[in-house]
């Protein structure tokens, strides 16, 4: 039975700013669910989406911009004309409920293993420091995260270029704009975390080096795509994926909210957990939030109440919700009732087939 009556909600409101007009301001966030057989999206992939396709804003799983930057199984790209032309289908059925969608951009770097990549894929990454990471592998079961070669700056300058040449893809393809993933310990992040990144060159050692790959990468692709159509994610004080915790963090996260700001990026996109459990985390938030001055998303363990409380208190602009619209695809009237969400079967996040992608059923009661 419904209980509460939340359809007053700034969160359930519109949303326009430059350039971003949004039916709410409740974000799906980017997850990785592992069906895409082939390395790209398929009818069954269409069809998670379109059941979602209420929120404001949909942000796909990962998808990598090379097969250099593919690294989990069954996970998609956006490097081939066959790949673009299969997004295609996802964008219609996200548009069909008035959601706009973005398309993660993910180069995994060294978060990879040899078995989920095609022939000829390599693993690279800032410096040559396997992750001390397991991945399942299809055909080998669990493996340890391969070592990855060190990139030269000819590498570099190739893994940008992939990055322009996907996003194009991405809005030929009718995605909204993309989003770069610089958070949880993927390549970009490796870039900026100097645990994982000894390199000795522009791309190293200081926090302008560090945050260097990011910030062209981001001011290349916004001036192929535009930047108001591009989205960058970030995770400050993540240690998921053998991100150890160093002693410039805030620095270098003011650094990078600057550098976005300065390019005039769409939107900040933020996974806050790991930060507000410390003073020093939450003061950071704050200076990313006051030096970033366009749309700011915020992520990471949020309900319908903390949501709300942080668009009205103007933390975030929007809230982007993970686990909760695997079991509630229809999460947004949920939202607007009141009703307990769903809680989903974790032992079918990342499993092949339909079980556990699209067989949660909308629970919305007709009345309300
Ligand atoms: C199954 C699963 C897959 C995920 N895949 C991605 C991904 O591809 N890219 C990404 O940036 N974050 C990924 N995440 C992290 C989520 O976007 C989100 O940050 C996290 O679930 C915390 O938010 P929540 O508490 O609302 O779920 C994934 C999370 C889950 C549960």
């Amino acid at each position: 039975m419904s209980t509460h009556d939340h359809s007053s909600y700034k969160l359930l409101s519109t949303f326009k700013n430059k350039g971003l007009e949004l039916q709410n301001r409740v974000v799906m966030a980017p997850m990785t669910r592992s069906r895409a057989t082939g390395f790209e999206p398929n009818d069954l992939i269409a069809e998670y989406y379109r059941q979602r396709n209420t929120a404001g804003l949909i942000i796909t799983e990962g998808n990598a911009p090379s097969a250099n930057g593919l690294g989990y199984p069954r996970t998609p790209g956006i490097f081939t004309g066959s790949q673009s032309e299969a997004w295609k289908k996802v964008t219609r059925a996200a548009h069909e409920g008035g959601a706009k969608i973005f398309n993660q951009l993910m180069h995994a770097g060294r978060i990879a293993h040899t078995a989920n990549t095609p022939e000829g894929a390599e693993i690279v990454a800032p410096s040559a420091i396997a992750a001390a990471a397991d991945l399942w592998t299809d055909t080998q079961g669990m493996q340890k995260a391969g070592t990855p070669r060190a990139m030269t700056i000819d590498d570099i300058r190739q893994a940008t270029g992939e990055f322009v040449e996907a996003a194009t893809n991405a809005i030929a393809a009718g995605f909204d704009g993309v989003e770069l993933h610089g958070a949880n310990g993927y390549l970009i992040e490796q870039f900026i975390n100097p645990n994982s990144n000894k390199r000795e060159d522009a791309y190293g050692g200081s926090i302008e080096n560090r945050g260097r790959f990011l910030l062209e990468t981001a001011k290349a692709v916004g001036e192929a795509i535009g930047f108001e159509k591009l989205g960058v994610r970030l995770s400050p004080y993540n240690i998921y994926n053998d991100m150890d915790a160093y002693i410039d963090t805030p620095d270098m996260y003011r650094h990078l909210a600057e550098g976005l700001q300065k390019l005039g990026i769409v939107y900040l996109h933020i996974i806050d957990r790991a930060p507000l459990e410390t003073q020093e985390g939450q003061q950071l938030v704050k200076d990313m939030r006051r030096l970033f001055t366009n749309t700011m998303i915020v992520n990471g363990g949020y309900d319908t109440h903390r949501a709300e409380k942080a668009i009205t208190e103007g933390t975030a602009d929007l809230v982007a919700f993970g686990v909760p619209f695997i079991a509630n695809p229809d999460l947004v009237a949920i939202m607007k009732t009141g009703e307990e969400w769903a809680q989903p079967d974790p032992s079918t996040f990342f499993s092949a087939g339909p079980e556990g992608l699209t067989d949660y059923p909308a629970r919305t009661l007709a009345e309300v």
